[in-house]
């Protein structure tokens, strides 16, 4: 149930065969399984594992160090209001707080309906739009709890699935075109490819649409 579709099998192939060591491949294969569930399943932890020749714990390890990946269940929408600097000043732990009364979720948790889970959030790089907030990793900013609450509504509508794809979606285009890796094959290894089209990337990283002016 869990596990990586044959779809994501092929494409973490061709990630794997873009490094000159297999294990180099981890984040962005922990990105391809959690775009599949919106999270990192444990049969998609054994099944990266098992493609980079590590331990399951090994791939635990590293996915639980980094906020953007999840080892838990989440909800189709993670909200992450930023209480740094910058956005404190603004008034986000009050927005957080309407965010928590809002929602009828403490920071951590998932909402009943599965629709949203809420976090709190160290410096987003938003600062120029304080106080904000990602959602799944686009930006939503300046917010005050009316804008808050606006946000909700259209994203339980759907109105804005064109801007914030299902969580874990970080770049909805694959690359065509890309480096390959003029990697050494040991055994068992077939996936590397020489020269030629078909590498793909997993970036986009945060940003990518959302509100921002
Ligand atoms: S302090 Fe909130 S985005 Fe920088």
């Amino acid at each position: 149930m869990g596990h990586l579709g044959e779809e994501q099998l092929e494409r973490a192939r061709r990630l794997i065969a873009l490094y000159p060591e297999r294990r180099s491949a981890l984040i962005p294969l922990c990105h391809l399984a959690q775009a599949q569930h919106g999270w990192l399943t444990p049969e998609a932890i054994e099944d990266i594992a098992g493609l980079l020749g590590i331990t399951p714990a090994e791939v635990q390890g590293t996915a639980s160090f980094y906020d953007m990946l999840h080892t838990e269940p989440v909800g189709r929408h993670v909200v992450a209001v930023c209480t740094n600097i910058a956005c404190m000043l603004a008034g986000a732990y009050e927005l957080l707080e309407h965010a928590e009364a809002h929602l009828g979720v403490h920071v951590g948790q998932t909402t009943e309906d599965g629709e949203f889970t809420l976090e709190e959030s160290e410096c987003l790089a938003g600062c120029d739009i304080a106080p904000c907030a990602q959602v799944n990793h686009r930006f939503f900013g300046p917010l005050d709890e009316a804008g808050f609450d606006a946000l909700v509504a259209e994203l339980r509508a759907g109105t804005l699935s064109e801007v914030v794809p299902p969580h874990g979606v970080l770049c909805r285009v694959e690359r065509a075109v890309g480096l390959l890796a003029h990697r050494q094959e040991g055994p068992g290894d077939g996936a590397a490819e020489e020269g030629g089209a078909g590498g793909e990337g997993l970036g986009g990283g945060p940003g990518g649409g959302g509100a921002r002016p």
